[in-house]
Formats: structure tokens, C-alpha cells, sequence
């Protein structure tokens, strides 16, 4: 095979990655992509009825405080001033998240100072008197006490995870922020925008080198004995399919879509709302023209939703937050053991390492894995390990 490198995944690591080795290092990159389309969960397209841009795998918003990053990212795209907010429905009201001082006047239904916040929060919080969390509920109810529990993260939580919030363990969450203050803007970091012609376009121009080659439709299970040995690899699969499920499997989430084209120019008013309710079987509903108010050419008759449905992932589900219970973990470590002896196989991304990666983590993880692995092998010869 004609090429300096083997890159497996599509995703913005592999794109990182091959452009990288490209322009940086001039080398000839192949990039494997099972799927029939670049960009991994990032890709997005046109829905063809309405020409409104939808994100097939799920919203994705970019937000980096990282100016590596950010300067990285703005070589290929430019962004809109788009920022993110979420409201959320409960009980046949919307509040405005994450839970913050216009949430709590709104849900107790009266004014409150910061201070006078802090102090029914910290009062309705004191419910277990010190006693250590048993559960998700417990740790819950003592980080925000139980009335904004029961409102905003129980029934969510339920349904995230189809499981009784009593049954789920305590760790999955460490903390429950409360912001005193009416600012519901949903990142803190530095940079945010959306990119102004869409996730694809960008992903696009990353790949469009001469010395990179997409190959679609190619399963790197199918070549592998013709790869591995010959020619480096980054591999940014599941890490347990690389070794043959041998540990056993690493637990995943899914998430089910439901798009709809609906006959109203506006159904929600909102790129976001999350679903609190337990009888409410889908977790959150985004409206994908409000990503891009700036738009001009979508209609004002018609409008693209998706409904959200969350679920554990079977093998042939795709695998979108890792469970990470303490099997996973112990699974894992085993894992990345026989990683580390696989010679000239480097691991990335986030099916690659079982870590959920926002956009800008799998981009600067890979510039780091650049550096730090891959120029010094191909410009002083250290070893690929
Ligand atoms: P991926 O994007 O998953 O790419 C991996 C690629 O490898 C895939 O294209 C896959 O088909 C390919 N592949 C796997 N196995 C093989 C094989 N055997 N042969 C060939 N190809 C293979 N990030 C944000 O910053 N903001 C967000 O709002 C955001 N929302 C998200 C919402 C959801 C539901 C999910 C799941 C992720 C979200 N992300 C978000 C993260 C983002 O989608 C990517 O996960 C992140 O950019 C990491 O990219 P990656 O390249 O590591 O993985
Ligand atoms: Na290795």
C-alpha cells in the first residue's frame, strides 16, 4: 500500500490527525471510513424538503477555551455568533436552564434575591443530615434538595438512563450547579458559534488535500491483515471490537432520532427543549432552523424537529456515552494494556479511549497526538508503540 499512514474513523480526531500529517508533515494519508459519509457524529446535511441544515447524530454546538483549538478550527471554517440556551418543559411549564435564579423564582412561583436562593436551597438540600448518598436520588437531593430534583433531573434522568433514579449509583453525578444569577447561557467558554456553511462543508476542507485519501464504505476489520505490521495506524473505533470483544463488551448509551417535517414556520421557538416529564417517552426536541436564525433561504411555512429517545446500546447500536459503570472501568484497563503492546496501532478519539470527547477535546487530543507521537516517529524514527 502506497501511503505513509493509516487513519481509521472519519470523525474530527481522524480528520485532525490526517490533515496534520498532511500539511505538517507531508506525508500520504488513507482514511478508512465505514460509514458512506465523512465526519463521524459531527456530519450534518440538508434535509431535502425544507433545506434546513439537521445534525444526524444528535445537535452539536462548538465551544473551546482552548485558542489552539479555536485558531485550528477557523483555518477551515468561520463561525456565526450563535449562543447556546436550553429550556426545559415540566408539568405543562418551560424553565429556563441550567437551573439557575430564573428557574427557582419561576418554579416556586415568586422573587427571589441571590441570597434568598442560596438559603432555601442550602435548607431544602439538608434532607439527608449529613448521611452519605445511597443512590443517584439521594446525592441529588442533597446537592439541590428535592423539590427542584423531583422537577427538573428525576423523570430526565429516568429516561436518560431507563432506569429509577433510586436504582442508579450515586457517582454518575459528582455535582448539580446552581447559578445565582438570571444567566442562562448555557457554555462559559471563550469561543462559541456554529460554523457559518455547516458541519460538513468544514469537515470537508480538512480532508481536501492531495495527499489525503477518504476511502467511504471501507471497514478497516476488512483490510486489517494487509495494514497492521506494514504501515502505521491511528484507530479511532471501538476500542473492544479492535481486540475482538476479548475483555467483554464496554457499555454504551444510544440515543434514537425521530426527524418529522412539521406545516409551522416556528414549532418550539427554540433550538432545544428538554422533556422533564416521566410520561413523556423522548428525552428533549431540537428545531434545527433556530441553529441558524441567520439563514435567509429557509421556508417560513415548514419546519424540521427531532425528537430524542435514550437507550442502553446493543452491539449494533451506535455507541454514543459511554456507561463507564466499574466493570467498564475494569474492562477498560485491560483493554488499554493490550493497546499500549500493539505495535504501530495508535488509539484516539472517543470510541478509541471509551471517553465521551466534545468536538474541541477530539481536536486537540489529536493535535497533542500529532506532536507528540507521530512527528517524533516519522521525522527521528522513535517508535510507534
Ligand atoms: P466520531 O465522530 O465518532 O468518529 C469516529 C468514526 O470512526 C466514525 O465515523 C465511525 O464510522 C468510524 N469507524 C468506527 N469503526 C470503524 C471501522 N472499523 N472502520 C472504519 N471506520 C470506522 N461535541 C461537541 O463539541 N458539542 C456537542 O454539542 C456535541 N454533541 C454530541 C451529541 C452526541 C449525541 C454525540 C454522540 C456526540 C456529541 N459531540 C459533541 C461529540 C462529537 O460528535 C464527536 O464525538 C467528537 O468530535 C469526537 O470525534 P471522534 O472522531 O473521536 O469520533
Ligand atoms: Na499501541
Amino acid at each position: 500500500m502506497n501511503v505513509d499512514l493509516v487513519v481509521v474513523g472519519s470523525g474530527f480526531f481522524g480528520l485532525t490527525v490526517a490533515e496534520r500529517c498532511a500539511t505538517g508533515l507531508g506525508l500520504r494519508v488513507l482514511v478508512l471510513e465505514k460509514r458512506d459519509h465523512i465526519g463521524g457524529n459531527a456530519y450534518s446535511e440538508d434535509e431535502p424538503e425544507t433545506g434546513i441544515e439537521i445534525h444526524r447524530y444528535g445537535a452539536h454546538l462548538f465551544h473551546t477555551s482552548n485558542e489552539r483549538v479555536w485558531e485550528y478550527a477557523n483555518r477551515f471554517t468561520r463561525f456565526t455568533d450563535y449562543r447556546h440556551h436550553v429550556y426545559s418543559t415540566f408539568k405543562g411549564r418551560v424553565y429556563p436552564l441550567p437551573i439557575n435564579l430564573g428557574t427557582i423564582c419561576a418554579y416556586f412561583g415568586r422573587a427571589f434575591t441571590p441570597d434568598q436562593a442560596r438559603a432555601l436551597i442550602a435548607e431544602q438540600a439538608a434532607e439527608l443530615a449529613g448521611r452519605a448518598p445511597r443512590n443517584l436520588e439521594e446525592k441529588a437531593v442533597s446537592l439541590i434538595g428535592r423539590p427542584l430534583y423531583e422537577a427538573f433531573i428525576r423523570g430526565y434522568t429516568a429516561k436518560q438512563w431507563q432506569t429509577d433514579p433510586r436504582d442508579l449509583p450515586a457517582e454518575i453525578i459528582t455535582r448539580l450547579p446552581v447559578r445565582y444569577t438570571f444567566d442562562n447561557r448555557y457554555f462559559g467558554d471563550t469561543h462559541e458559534g456554529l460554523p457559518v456553511d455547516g458541519y460538513t462543508p468544514w469537515l470537508e476542507r480538512m480532508a481536501d488535500h492531495p495527499n489525503i485519501e477518504v476511502r467511504l464504505g471501507a471497514d478497516f476489520f476488512d483490510l486489517r491483515d494487509d495494514l497492521v505490521g506494514r504501515v502505521p495506524v491511528v484507530y479511532t473505533g471501538p476500542l473492544d471490537r479492535y481486540f475482538g470483544f476479548a475483555e467483554g463488551e464496554l457499555g454504551w448509551r444510544t440515543l434514537d432520532f425521530e426527524m418529522e417535517v412539521v406545516p409551522t414556520g416556528d414549532f418550539q421557538g427554540t433550538p432545544v427543549m428538554n422533556y422533564a416529564d416521566e410520561d413523556v417517552p423522548y428525552t428533549r426536541v431540537h428545531e434545527f432552523r433556530h441553529f441558524h436564525p441567520e439563514r435567509g433561504h429557509y421556508p417560513d411555512d415548514r419546519t424540521v424537529i427531532m425528537r430524542e429517545f435514550s437507550r442502553s446500546a446493543g452491539r449494533d447500536d451506535e455507541p454514543y456515552y459511554p456507561v463507564n459503570t466499574a466493570g467498564d472501568r475494569e474492562r477498560l484497563r485491560r483493554y488499554r494494556e493490550m493497546a499500549r503492546r500493539e505495535d504501530g496501532v495508535l488509539f484516539g478519539g472517543r470510541l478509541g479511549t471509551y471517553q465521551y470527547l466534545d468536538m474541541h477535546m477530539a481536536i486537540a487530543s489529536a493535535l497533542g497526538l500529532v506532536e507528540n507521537r507521530l512527528r517524533p516517529h516519522f521525522e527521528k524514527g522513535e517508535r510507534l508503540i
